[in-house]
């Protein structure tokens, strides 16, 4: 069976988009009395960015920490405080920043049409109503949040995002302009994130042309990016985001991905260095991959954290083992379906030590 993939049906893209969002959001109010929460990153606090947004009448501002990636009782949170601010349901939801506040603004806007916690929502299509009008405008380019079908969430119990069609955003906005105050590591990271996503979609199992169609496009523009100088480069990085982001929705990642989420899930690392950490222990599985992330690292003078596993008890290394080979799919789109012979739990645990 294939899968009937549904995608974002707007997208504005280009310099200076930003200042369109006004117009956008027009069409989407309905009267007077209706109203827009904007969902931003709490870094552009009293930064130009916020002084551009087109808040109008009863619109709300709430401005999000990303601090520690989004849990569920934050998104829980953030709903009942929208409840609390007005009776009726607001006309959209608008998230910017990274894909931290785009995944809170996706969860957001399901749970104020879904009862209960987000929480219950954890898996794939488990959510019933469809979510409230949803806008992303990205300020960080890789993870491909802006079109996927998840929002990534840590609840109390596991790490797991909310799958579903109703997930996808409405509206992207991709201005690369918005891309320009992001400190370098960060970008890095991040940029870092859709490489491996296009790496391990690409040396995977489960590749197929669509995939790869937009695995390799996306592949050539993170060179441009972070092998080359040009211009541009925040232009190629946003369609990079996107693209991988496309190749995976149709394929899956892999060895590198399950391990971060393990990092993740223990250690509280950030899914864009999580992935770059364990990338790097990864020449058996992507040789040609790891070899050229190498020389982007090289070329940007990054270095990365070492011996995060140091000082762990065996308790958490077997949790963090666990988490990482619980991820089935990626493994199997990784190294087939005999991949539990392969990828032991003695050889995950081997590669976190080396962590
Ligand atoms: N939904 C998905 O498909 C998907 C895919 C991959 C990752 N994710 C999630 O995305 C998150 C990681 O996203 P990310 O790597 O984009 O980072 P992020 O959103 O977590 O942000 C990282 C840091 O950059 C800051 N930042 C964001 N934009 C900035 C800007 N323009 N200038 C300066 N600082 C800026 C943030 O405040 C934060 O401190 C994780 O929570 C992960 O679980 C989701
Ligand atoms: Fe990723």
């Amino acid at each position: 069976m294939y899968r009937n993939f549904k995608i974002v049906p707007n997208i504005i893209f280009g310099r200076g988009a930003f200042n369109q969002l006004d117009d956008i959001l027009q069409t989407r109010r309905p009267g007077k009395d209706a109203y827009m929460v904007f969902v931003i990153d709490d870094v552009f606090t009293g930064k130009p960015l916020e002084g551009r947004l087109p808040l109008k009448g009863r619109d709300l501002l709430l401005r999000v920490n990303v601090d520690d990636e989004p849990k569920t009782s934050y998104i829980d949170a953030l709903v009942a405080q929208i409840r609390a601010y007005h009776s009726e349901t607001p006309a959209g939801i608008v998230g910017i920043g990274g894909g931290s506040a785009m995944d809170i603004a996706k969860a957001v806007s399901l749970m104020l049409n879904n009862p209960g916690s987000s929480a219950d929502y954890q898996g794939w299509d488990l959510i019933n109503n469809p979510a409230v009008y949803h806008v992303a405008v990205p300020t960080l380019a890789g993870t491909g949040a802006e079109i996927s079908r998840t929002a990534i969430l840590t609840g109390p119990v596991k790490k797991l995002g909310i799958n579903s069609d109703y997930t996808l955003f409405d509206q992207i906005l991709l201005d690369p302009e918005l891309l320009a105050g992001v400190p370098k590591d960060q970008w890095f990271y991040t940029g870092m994130d859709c490489y491996i996503h296009d790496v391990e979609s690409l040396a995977g199992t489960f590749i197929n042309e669509f995939s790869k169609a937009y695995g390799e496009k996306s592949l050539e523009l993170c060179r441009q990016v972070f092998l080359e100088d040009h211009p541009d480069k925040d232009d190629k990085l946003m369609m990079a985001s996107y693209f991988g982001g496309m190749s995976i929705a149709y394929s899956q990642v892999g060895a590198c991905h399950a391990l971060s989420y393990g990092l993740s899930y223990v250690l509280g690392i950030h899914h864009g260095i999580g992935c770059c950490i364990a990338f790097d222990y990864l020449d058996e599985i992507y040789p040609a991959g790891v070899a050229e992330f190498r020389q982007m690292m090289a070329r940007h003078d990054i270095s990365l954290p070492r011996n995060l596993t140091r000082d762990l008890g065996q308790a958490a290394m077997e949790k963090m083992v666990t988490t990482a080979l619980g991820l089935v799919p990626l493994w199997e789109n990784c190294l087939g379906p005999d991949w539990a012979g392969i990828m032991t739990r003695e050889r995950t645990m081997e590669l976190y030590r080396r962590m």
